[in-house]
């Protein structure tokens, strides 16, 4: 099969590209397309060319896959130029995403019709590159500066709409991609649609646009991006050379790895097992427990249309449940996510009782109440009894084993951990925890759920905090020793901050409520293996009440938005270094990071090689999309890929000689290190 193919009608030659899933612009169609150029122009009839693809969508861009692979001629850029030199006009015709390399091309044609529907867009920044085959210096031709900036860097796409306003689209119409481009090809011919040269065109960019966009620019990508559209003032070929070397500069980036990589591990994830099992029909939804995740995961499910049973214990929490989702309800008419019509019919569909026997019907049932085993068991022993067969009965639980949880039901098969992350209508991480006799189709049914949420689901097996707590909790550790031994909690916080993360770990903790923790530490003490290190700082601040932000105090001690540093910390952590006769040193910030990092690839580690994940690939999409990890890092693993797993080992084997207890080597990754092997060797075995 090839992926581009001609058909002559008299004086039109429909070129069609055909490269399933998203048309991507990989060599097949790079060359289908200069070949398909070649024979209309040997052809004296035709006089006009009408491009187009088929399937869902017009090309999506580059095919990233062959990014870092042995190029192949003709690279994009030379298709480009052949599509604009052509002595024969073409008039592209888009629908679905054209983007990236998929825009590039339609550029570089005479004349553009989009389809209803159709967004376009320079996603490229989001991978760490920027157009690379032409965008930078043929979208400010065709549209006002501020519009094509706004495009290159923020990678957001615009409407169809948007487009025919801004000159990018000459036309919009209606109908299938094929009979569109016959139809767009006759306008050509019959003069009621002119063709134009792009490169021909002046550029519309000014120098105050772009300076206004560089004062906002933010890293090296944006920066680079606005570099190659700045060279389009200048004359055509010498802008094109410019923004072919930045781009070539962008692909060897280790931003463009982590992002790259990022972008497929949003996609590696859904790659499980119980692919191929029947998932079960999911109608309606029953939450159990109305507070921080109940009310979240409700709205989440109201928000992808699904009718909500929600049960609390008492009237007032109720009230103050079925309050929280209309406030959350209010958020998405503000933001434009629905309009205040479709929020009243919305709320309509939800019911808030203290009766669970309103669960009888619901074909999934989503457990968020306290994080005590006792409740949970008393939940689901009335769940079973409750609940019609074949319901799907899952927990919310953040720690707790959900092998227990499925043995107090007689149907384990359909027993399963949804852990949803706060707050649960806002963050895309789901993780689907598999318990040992979970069923494939409730496995299969609980990622078809995470597609109707718009969230993305990664499977973890059963262990203490599966794939994301079960790692923070050991990294976290980190932090800690570091603090005790002279590390201020602010400097490790600003330290990391640099590093990419949103927020630091103690303004997190903060965040979540230093109640949480405490609960934890104090559950595990019991088991607490007597050669831990352990710091009491935190346990110090949450005997003062200071729970962080809800109680206006914790690390930080917060004043509307701001927050300044809690002069107590410094005192606990100097009364506790006294009483354990450590002797403060200084860190600088690299090597806060360097340990906080390798604390969290050695669990990472131990996390893939006890499947517990999937794939390496599975634990950067959970730091990733749950907990903040700066995408252009990639995740943990892909971190430890880009650092080189030989330079963290040979850093955690340094810190043992300090610690070893704590520090202790995966034997995954000194295995992978005498192997010459990545991480992501292991994600290519899938
Ligand atoms: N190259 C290679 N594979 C791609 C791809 C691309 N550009 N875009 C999507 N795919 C693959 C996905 O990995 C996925 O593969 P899988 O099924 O094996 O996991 C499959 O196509 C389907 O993709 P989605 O699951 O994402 O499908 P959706 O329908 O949800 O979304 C989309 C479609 C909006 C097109 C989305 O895939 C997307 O945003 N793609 C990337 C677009 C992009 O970044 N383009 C710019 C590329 S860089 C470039 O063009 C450089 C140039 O300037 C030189
Ligand atoms: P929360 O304390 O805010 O809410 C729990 C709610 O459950 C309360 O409103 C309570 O009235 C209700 N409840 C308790 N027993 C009940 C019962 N038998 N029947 C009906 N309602 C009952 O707790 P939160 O934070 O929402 O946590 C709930 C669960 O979600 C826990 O298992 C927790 O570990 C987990 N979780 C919490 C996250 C967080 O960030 N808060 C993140 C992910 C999971």
């Amino acid at each position: 099969m090839t992926a581009v193919h001609i058909t002559i009608e008299g004086a039109i030659a429909l070129v069609a590209i055909d490269n399933p899933p998203v048309n991507a612009a990989g060599f097949d169609v790079r060359a289908g397309l200069v070949a398909a150029v070649q024979t209309a122009a040997d052809n004296d009839a035709v006089k006009v060319i009408g491009l187009y693809a088929a399937g869902r969508t017009f090309v999506a861009g580059a095919d990233i896959r062959e990014f870092g692979q042995p190029p192949k001629l003709p690279l994009l850029p030379e298709v480009c130029d052949v599509l604009e030199a052509s002595a024969k006009p073409i008039v592209c015709v888009l629908h679905g995403t054209t983007l990236g390399g998929g825009l590039e091309l339609a550029l570089s044609c005479q004349a553009r019709v989009g389809i209803k529907g159709l967004k376009l867009g320079l996603p490229e920044v989001n991978l760490g590159l920027l157009p690379g085959a032409g965008g930078t210096q043929r979208l400010p031709r065709l549209v006002d500066g501020a519009t094509a900036l706004g495009m290159i860097t923020s990678g957001k796409p615009i409407t169809a709409q948007a487009a025919l306003e801004a000159g990018l689209l000459d036309d919009l119409q209606d109908g299938a991609p094929e009979d569109v481009a016959r139809q767009a090809a006759r306008q050509v011919l019959d003069g009621t649609l002119t063709p134009r040269v792009t490169a021909a065109q002046p550029n519309r960019l000014t120098q105050e646009q772009l300076d206004s966009f560089r004062a906002k620019a933010k890293g090296e990508v944006m920066v680079r991006a606005l570099k190659a559209a700045e060279a389009s003032s200048l004359p055509m070929a010498e802008g094109l050379a410019i923004e072919r070397a930045l781009f070539v500069e962008a692909l060897q980036s280790d931003a463009h790895k982590g992002m790259k990589h990022a972008f497929f591990a949003e996609r590696a994830v859904a790659h499980i097992p119980e692919a191929q099992a029947e998932a079960r029909d999911l109608a309606t939804a029953g939450v159990i427990g109305g507070g921080t995740m109940g009310s979240g995961i409700a709205t989440a499910m109201l928000l992808a249309g699904m009718p909500v049973t929600l049960i609390e214990m008492q009237a007032d929490r109720v009230e103050f449940a079925r309050e929280t989702i209309a406030r959350n309800l209010d958020g998405a008419v503000k933001r434009g996510k629905m309009s205040a019509e479709q929020r009243e019919a919305t709320l309509a569909t939800l019911t808030c009782t203290t009766d669970m026997g309103a669960l009888a019907d619901v074909d999934l049932v989503i457990e968020a109440v306290f994080e005590s085993m006792d409740v949970k068991r008393d939940v689901f022993g009335q769940l079973d009894q409750i609940c019609k067969a074949g319901a799907i009965l899952a927990s919310n639980t953040s720690y707790l084993d959900v092998n227990e949880i499925a043995a107090c039901t007689k149907r384990p098969q359909d027993v399963i951990g949804l852990h949803f992350f706060s707050p649960a209508h806002v963050m895309r991480l789901l993780e689907v925890v598999v318990a040992k006799d979970t069923a494939p189709e409730v496995v299969a049914t609980s990622f078809k759920l995470a597609k109707k949420l718009r969230k993305i689901a990664v499977r973890s097996e059963v262990c203490d905090g599966f794939i994301g707590n079960r790692i923070l909790a050991y990294y976290r550790k980190s932090t800690a020793y570091m603090q005790l031994d002279g590390a201020p909690f602010e400097q490790i916080d600003s330290a990391l901050e640099a590093f990419g993360f949103a927020m630091g770990p103690f303004a997190v903790s903060d965040l979540a409520g230093q109640d949480i923790g405490w609960a934890t530490r104090k559950r595990l003490a019991p088991t607490r293996p007597e050669e831990e290190r352990y710091v009491e700082i935190a346990d110090r601040v949450c005997e003062q009440g200071w729970f962080g932000r809800k109680s206006g105090k914790g690390f930080y001690v917060y004043d509307g938005k701001t927050r300044s540093v809690n002069p107590a910390i410094a005192e606990f952590a100097d009364a506790e270094r006294a009483a354990k006769g450590i002797t403060a040193r200084s860190f600088n910030d690299q090597e806060i990071v360097d340990c906080y990092m390798a604390a969290m690839v050695a669990e990472a580690a131990r996390v893939v090689e006890e499947k517990i994940a999937l794939r390496p690939i599975d634990v950067d999409a959970v730091f990733l999309f749950g907990y903040g990890f700066p995408r252009h890092w990639g995740g943990p693993l892909q971190y430890a890929d880009i650092t080189g797993l030989d330079v963290i080992l040979s850093r955690i084997e340094n810190y043992a000689k300090e610690d070893a207890h704590y520090w202790q080597v995966p034997a995954l990754l000194r295995e992978l290190v005498a192997a010459g092997k990545s991480f992501n060797d292991l994600n290519k075995n899938h």
